[in-house]
């Protein structure tokens, strides 16, 4: 059985203390739940202390970015290397990043193999800019992004990466239009699909695919109840504490609200 993942992206919002209190508050809200996996991926600078006051059992962390080389001389950088110790994950292929930062498919692909070598679970994103859906391109905006971004894995490796199937005009800092759920499950389908042909359908079927786009405690719903669709990654609304915590509350009634632990 695959455990409903719900990330939340924190960008470059909250510092110590705001991220502290917010995890507080989260930490009395949030249950140890068998089938509901909650990660937090709040700013490098704060993985350290979030990782001392984190109850391990509710909560696992991701990084929102590293540099894909293990050490060296690269003023400024992070290594996954470095960060091993601290996150479970690493969200990687933002658009943000591919946009702000320049990260082109092979950029993407080194960072990938990175966090894998490092033991850290990558979540990939991937998705559409508006004129790209625009354009009918988005099939192959998402192959070309994903393909890529794989091709130094081997299918063992494949299956234990998550995929986020993020468009780019649904981010809510990106204009923020809403997607449809069919939107959402034609293109996670389609993601699917791709890395059934590339490795198989068993690695396509155990790897998971999540949703990001202006997801909130009211939208999650729809999105959690696309076939297919493993879960959401959260950007603005897991700022909120009321937001964030209703949308774990909707993961745990989803599918699976009989084997609550607690
Ligand atoms: P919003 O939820 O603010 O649209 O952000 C989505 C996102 O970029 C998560 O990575």
């Amino acid at each position: 059985m695959k455990r409903t993942l719900v990330a939340a992206n924190w960008k470059m919002h909250l510092n110590a203390s705001q991220a502290s209190i917010l995890l507080h508050r989260l930490h009395e809200r949030i249950k140890i739940h068998r089938d509901v996996e909650v990660v937090l991926a709040p700013s490098s600078l704060l993985l350290q202390p979030l990782s001392r006051q984190i109850d391990r059992r509710k909560f696992r962390l991701a990084a929102q970015n590293a540099y894909h080389k293990d050490e060296g001389a690269y003023t400024g950088e992070i290594s996954f290397t470095m960060i091993k110790d601290l996150v479970h994950y690493a969200i990687i292929g933002h658009s943000e990043r591919r946009l702000y930062f320049s990260e082109n498919l092979d950029v993407v692909r080194d960072k990938v193999a990175a966090a894998v070598r490092n033991e850290i679970t990558p979540i990939l994103c991937v998705g559409e800019t508006n004129h790209e859906r625009l354009e009918g391109e988005t099939k192959q905006v998402l192959h070309d992004q994903v393909v890529t971004a794989l091709s130094d894995l081997t299918a063992e490796e494949v299956r234990d990466t998550v995929i986020a199937y993020e468009p780019i005009w649904a981010i809510s800092t990106f204009g923020g239009q809403v997607a449809n759920p069919s939107d959402a499950k034609e293109a996670i389908d389609y993601i699917r699909s791709q890395v059934a042909d590339l490795y198989s359908r068993k690695v396509a079927t155990d790897m998971r695919i999540l949703y990001g786009g202006s997801v909130d405690d009211h939208s999650v719903g729809g999105y959690l109840s696309i076939s297919g669709c493993d879960g959401v990654l959260v950007g603005g609304a897991s700022l909120n504490y009321e937001k964030f915590a209703g949308i774990v509350d909707v993961a745990y009634r989803s599918n699976r609200s009989d084997k609550d632990e607690e």
